[in-house]
């Protein structure tokens, strides 16, 4: 294709990266084409992770609290069903209204959406192999890379999604499981085996580490939810490594652990396993040795801080490049990069990404951990707050967890924010306020929150960080 006709902005891959700067350069006013060959828009979130994953945590979570959680508040109920199939096609209304939407806004933002296998031909031009059958070719003067992530398989255990599976298969099981064995505790494994033990399923999380929750999660809320889990009927093995399994039959696995510090290797056997230890950047097919762009040791995407790869007008942002694999991550670098090309200047700040695990209650946190303020050698003063003392959770006789801060003791600048509570995930957004605002503790205490609210308890371990607080 001539010059004159190159695109301002071809994009490989419609997941959240993908599709969040095809709208916002179309809103730019720019030209632009998104390639996907899903079929469908929005990625690894929207179609098997994020989405469907918080459906079936929400929808589980109901039934397993009609079922144990009612009598005590005066509600008596009779005969409590699962209906699975119909828990899944909830699930799967969802996430087509949301991939269906994310296709009406890129069309309403004149964003051209090729559905296809894009790999690059060369500097300025990307071969798609259409899904329909065919092929075209479409030319950029600017090029971005968002092609997302894969999971990490487990040597030895091949996926097959019924049997050995991974976060797909788990979100699409046609039958409970009577034992599950999920190998690695971390976001996924702990959010799918609260899913599938609250369904009635027997669930053991095998972790590697001696905490649970994946990197970042700081190590007294980490130990704090694995009780609270462990109480809603998970089995933990923690300090203990997964060394090899095998399928048995379409029913039966059985998989060797070993205890991390050494001592006895112990076998266990499940129905179904989930493989949880991890996802991958992924660039299968994507022909970067035709254009000469390497990857890193861990197969990232080599980037600047404007999310250049060597080749200048060659971008990349989210899942395959470095930083947190989250969606909202994936998102604010895709406004940014578009930025970049589009103003020369963008923004996205680094440490002050939330992260959310949507169990019950959820965890939530933003900034540094206690541990990682130790490691630093950075002073820090917390202050915390249970909610057992917050008027609200007791009034919903939900009073499991508790808000922990850490300042600057000289400052009292807020270096971290960690809540265990069942609204953290929502609650953390002021926490990420503060933290982008640069706020003390003391702003924060001196903030007036609504009563009785969840949210008091946010205030009062504002106002534990640097003097007291009131109710506890
Ligand atoms: P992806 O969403 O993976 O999108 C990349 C897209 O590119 C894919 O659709 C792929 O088909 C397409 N593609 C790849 N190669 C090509 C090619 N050559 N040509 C055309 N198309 C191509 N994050 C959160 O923040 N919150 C959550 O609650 C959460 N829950 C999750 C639950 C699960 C079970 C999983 C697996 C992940 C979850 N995540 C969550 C992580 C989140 O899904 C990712 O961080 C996010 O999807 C990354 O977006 P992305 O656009 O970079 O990549
Ligand atoms: P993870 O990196 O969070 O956790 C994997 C865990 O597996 C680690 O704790 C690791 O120590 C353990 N592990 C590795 N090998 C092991 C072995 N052989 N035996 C026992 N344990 C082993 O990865 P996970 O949970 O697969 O999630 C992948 C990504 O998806 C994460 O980066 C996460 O950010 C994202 N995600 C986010 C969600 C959210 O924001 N709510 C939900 C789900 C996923």
């Amino acid at each position: 294709a001539s010059e004159s006709e190159a695109r301002d902005l071809v994009i490989i891959g419609g997941g959240v990266a993908g599709y969040v700067a095809a709208i916002k350069a179309g809103q730019e006013g720019m030209k632009v084409t998104c390639i996907e060959k899903r079929g469908t828009l929005g990625g690894t979130c929207l179609n098997v992770g994020c989405i469907p994953s918080k459906s079936l945590l929400n929808n589980s979570h109901l039934y397993h609290q009609i079922l144990h959680d009612t009598k005590h508040r005066g509600i008596e109920v009779g005969d409590v069903k699962l209906n699975l199939a119909q828990l899944m096609k909830a699930k799967d209304t969802s996430v087509t209204g949301l991939t269906k939407g994310v296709e009406f806004l890129l069309k309403k933002n004149g964003v051209e959406y090729i559905k296809g296998t894009g790999s690059f031909q060369d500097e300025h031009t990307v071969k798609v192999e259409l899904n329909d059958g065919g092929e075209t070719s479409v030319t950029g003067k600017n090029i971005l890379i968002a092609t997302g992530s894969e999971v990490t398989p487990f040597p030895g255990l091949t996926i097959d999604e019924q049997t050995v599976i991974s976060s797909t298969g788990a979100i699409a099981l046609e039958k409970v499981p009577e034992k599950m064995i999920v190998i690695g505790g971390g976001i996924i494994g702990l959010e799918m085996a609260s899913v599938w033990s609250r369904l009635g399923a027997q669930v053991t999380v095998v972790e590697y580490l001696d905490q649970i929750g994946g990197p970042g999660m700081d190590t007294e809320i980490a130990k704090s939810i694995q009780k609270i889990l462990k109480k809603q009927g998970i089995i933990f093995k923690t300090g203990t490594k997964v060394v090899s399994g095998e399928k048995i039959s379409s029913n039966e696995v059985k998989v060797e652990v070993d205890s991390a510090k050494g001592g006895k290797p112990e076998t266990l056997d499940a129905d179904v396993v989930l493989v949880a230890i991890g996802r991958r950047p992924y660039t299968g097919g994507l022909g970067l040795e035709n254009i000469g762009l390497e990857l890193d040791d861990r197969g990232r995407v080599i980037i600047d801080s404007e999310y250049r790869t060597k080749i200048p007008h060659i971008r990349c942002v989210g899942d395959v490049t470095f930083g947190p694999m989250l969606a909202h991550k994936a998102e604010e670098e895709a406004v940014a990069v578009v930025e970049y090309i589009k103003k020369g200047y963008g923004h996205v700040n680094y440490g002050c990404i939330p992260a959310v695990m949507y169990t019950f209650p959820e965890v939530a946190w933003v900034g540094q951990s206690e541990q990682d303020l130790k490691k630093a050698g950075i002073p820090y003063r917390v202050g915390t707050f249970p909610f057992s003392a917050n008027s609200r959770a007791k009034t919903n006789l939900d009073t499991d967890g508790m808000v922990k801060m850490l300042a600057d003791p000289e400052t009292d600048r807020i270096l971290g924010i960690h809540i265990i509570g069942p609204n953290a995930g929502e609650m953390i957004a002021e926490g990420t306020l503060a933290l982008e605002y640069g706020a003390s503790s003391e702003d924060i205490a001196r903030t007036c929150h609504a009563h009785p609210t969840l949210a008091e308890a946010f205030k009062e371990a504002a106002m534990a960080t640097h003097g007291k607080a009131i109710h506890y």
